[in-house]
């Protein structure tokens, strides 16, 4: 049984995460500051349901607030942080790169420090595909040596990366840098694809389609991604950085089309001009989180889509 600290606990992966940490018998303390990103309300049923099963510490607290972050780490003395707390999404970092800085960059040095001082013996750092640009080698991989991301939110993640190794090289830090590709799945941010285009879809409004649909997400199903992270409690290392993806990348008419059958309705499409930022294709090349993680995303992605519009169907008049 693990003592940790798991930012960023009442988002989307967070609540997964926490569910499968509880059931695997670790002690568990959440921060959040359940910020209106999207629906706190929706955040606070998440925390609900992760409570509905099991018992965990909650501080709502921002993490770039350093001395109520202090707080936690001197009352709980977590072993292990696995900090997933972020300004996540390309599109709104764009438009406030400096709230993303603040929360992303000074937020995460701020957990850093703090694990530093209180003798953390492992900090799980989310990063994501987004700190791959378009100049990168597909699959993407882990070796690609000069990464030049194309939004603010990249950027900020590239810098919590760097950040992660400094800890670690200077400091003793053992860190880990998962890089995620487009989560989804049950409780998916409403501000994702799938999510925002089932609602549309749903509610027989108009889906505006950033460029002529040939772009292709890495999508990975929030199981997968959860096995990834839980995989990284077995490994010691000093710093280490992983791509968690599916490695098999779908092209947004598909998804559409796909979304469309699953929920019974068609989509009214109105294509649009790509947006600055938007990336693409993304896809994860695996080797090494299958050979160092033992990691092997499970659902494929008609599979995981079911799963997802099932959940949907039941909760979206409540996101
Ligand atoms: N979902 C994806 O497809 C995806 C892809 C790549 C990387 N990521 C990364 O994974 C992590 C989790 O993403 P998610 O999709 O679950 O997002 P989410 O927004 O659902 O979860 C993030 C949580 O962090 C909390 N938070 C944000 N700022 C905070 C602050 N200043 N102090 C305390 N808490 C704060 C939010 O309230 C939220 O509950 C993020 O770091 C994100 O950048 C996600």
């Amino acid at each position: 049984m693990t003592k940790i600290l798991l930012t960023g606990g009442a988002g989307f992966i967070g609540s997964h995460l926490a569910e499968r940490l509880i059931q695997q018998g670790h002690r568990l303390v959440l921060v959040d500051d359940l910020n209106d990103f999207y629906s706190p309300e929706t955040k606070r049923r998440n925390l609900k349901e992760i409570k509905a099963n099991a018992s965990f510490e909650f501080v709502q607290a921002d993490i770039c607030d350093q001395a109520a972050i202090e707080k936690v780490f001197e009352q709980y003395r977590p072993e292990v942080i696995i900090h997933l707390a972020a300004r996540a999404g390309v599109r709104p970092s764009l438009e406030q790169p400096f709230l993303y800085e603040r929360v992303n960059v000074h937020g995460t040095l701020v957990l850093l420090d703090l694990a530093r001082l209180y003798g953390v013996r492992k900090f799980v750092f989310a990063s994501s595909s987004s700190i791959y640009g378009i100049t990168s080698k597909t699959p993407f991989s882990e070796n690609e040596s000069d990464p030049n991301p194309i939004s603010p939110y990249g950027v900020t993640k590239l810098a919590g990366e760097k950040l992660c190794y400094v800890y670690s090289h200077v400091h003793h830090l053992p860190t880990i840098c998962l890089r995620f590709f487009t989560v989804y799945g049950p409780r998916q941010r409403p501000d994702l694809a799938i999510h925002k285009f089932a609602k549309l879809i749903e509610q027989g409004q108009e889906i505006s389609v950033f460029g002529d649909g040939t772009s292709f997400r890495d999508y990975t199903y929030i199981d997968d991604t959860v096995d990834g992270i839980l995989a990284t409690l077995e490994l010691q290392v000093p710093f280490e950085i992983f791509n968690l993806g599916n490695s098999n990348p779908v092209s947004l008419t598909e998804m559409i089309r796909l979304l469309e059958k699953h929920l019974g309705k068609k989509a009214q499409l109105q294509f649009k001009e790509s947006q600055p930022g938007d990336m693409p294709f993304t896809c994860a090349d695996l080797s090494k989180a299958k050979q160092r993680l033992g990691y092997r995303p499970k659902v494929p992605f008609e599979t995981g889509l079911s799963r997802f519009v099932a959940w949907f169907q039941q909760n979206h008049h409540k996101t």
